[in-house]
């Protein structure tokens, strides 16, 4: 049996405390918004690999078309002794990569990361009983606060894919890449992948999809509040709204009141005032187009070498390397 490990830098104090303090600051603003972090629950993430499931959802399938492409060109580059995957979820596609690392022969370490404890434990179980070779170390932890806690030595291999760095406002962007750019060391590599700048018809309805399984995802949001605050929100009271701002280049999900409520958060000592038709954002998902992705990388201490995208040119994978 090989080596398992898990570090949980979130226990349920410290959850408690940062959703209390976010819910806070979210929603006493003006317009109102929640963190994305928050829809990773066990359900939460169980939706989410509904969402990857969907045939809207396009994101998932071509950054896998993208991976069985280069998985190998991506192991011959970099050669890592140590991957470290951020918001891992069930790292279905990090497979391809640990696959191809260890053909190449290289591949020591992984170190999933994730704030899903439910996700991240079954996560490590699931590749440690796989790769019997592989030193499994999992990190419950929050990759905006704990980065500087990873298991392993540097130079490392950091892959932080699904495209969600594009949750992150640009100057959150910055700054994560500024921290993980310490996290591979010098030397170290970061494989990315961002969705690119599309038609708003088939953005949205990756967002929206016939089913209502987004809907669901995003109103799971305040099932957690429920049960984490104790808060009475009313959730069946929420619509789900998906809409693409074209100046931002970003999809914002909301979740719109169809009435006017009073909602009590005992947890977080408040009551929020909703009026009918008010929406609170619940999250960006930022798209991109290759050159604002190869300057950003640039402006963080990265030299992106690498550059793919699959056949229908809808995602991109980036290999960059940490500049001397
Ligand atoms: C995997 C977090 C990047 O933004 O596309 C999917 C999350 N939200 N559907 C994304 C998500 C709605 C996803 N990320």
């Amino acid at each position: 049996m090989s080596p398992v490990r898990v570090d949980v830098h979130l226990d349920d104090d410290y959850l408690a405390a940062a959703l209390r303090a976010d819910v806070r600051e979210g929603l006493t603003a003006a317009p109102k918004f929640l963190s994305p972090k928050w829809f990773y629950d066990a359900v939460g993430s169980l939706l989410f690999e509904a969402i990857t499931g969907l045939p809207e959802y396009y994101p998932t399938r071509a950054e896998r078309e993208i991976l069985v492409d280069h998985a190998a060109d991506i192991a011959r580059a970099a050669g890592a002794r140590t991957v470290v995957e951020l918001g891992s979820g069930s790292s279905e596609k990090t497979r391809l990569l640990l696959d191809a690392l260890s053909a190449h022969g290289t591949l020591r370490r992984f170190v999933p990361v994730d704030v899903s404890e439910s996700a991240l434990r079954d996560t490590t179980r699931r590749i440690a009983d796989d790769y019997r070779n592989l030193v499994v170390h999992g990190v419950v932890g929050d990759f905006t606060e704990h980065l500087d806690r990873l298991p392993g030595e540097t130079p490392r291999l950091v892959a932080f894919l699904g495209g969600t760095i594009g949750n992150f406002l640009p100057p959150e962007r910055a700054k994560l890449l500024a921290s993980i750019r310490d996290v591979c060391g010098s030397g170290g590599w970061l494989l990315l992948g961002n969705d690119l700048v599309k038609d708003p018809e088939t953005l949205v309805a990756a967002y929206d999809d016939a089913d209502g399984v987004t809907a669901m995802f995003n109103r799971n949001v305040l099932r957690v509040l429920n049960r984490e605050l104790g808060a009475d929100f009313d959730v069946d009271a929420f619509e789900h709204v998906a809409i693409w701002d074209d100046e931002n280049a970003w999809i914002e999900m909301r979740l719109r009141a169809t009435r006017a409520m009073t909602v009590r958060i005992p947890l977080a000592d408040m009551a929020v005032r909703l009026a009918e038709g008010e929406q609170v954002r619940t999250e960006i998902s930022a798209k991109f187009r290759p050159d604002q992705i190869v300057r950003e990388l640039t402006d963080s201490g990265f030299d992106a070498r690498h550059l793919w995208s699959d056949y229908l040119g809808r995602y991109l994978v980036t290999l960059a390397q940490v500049c001397d």
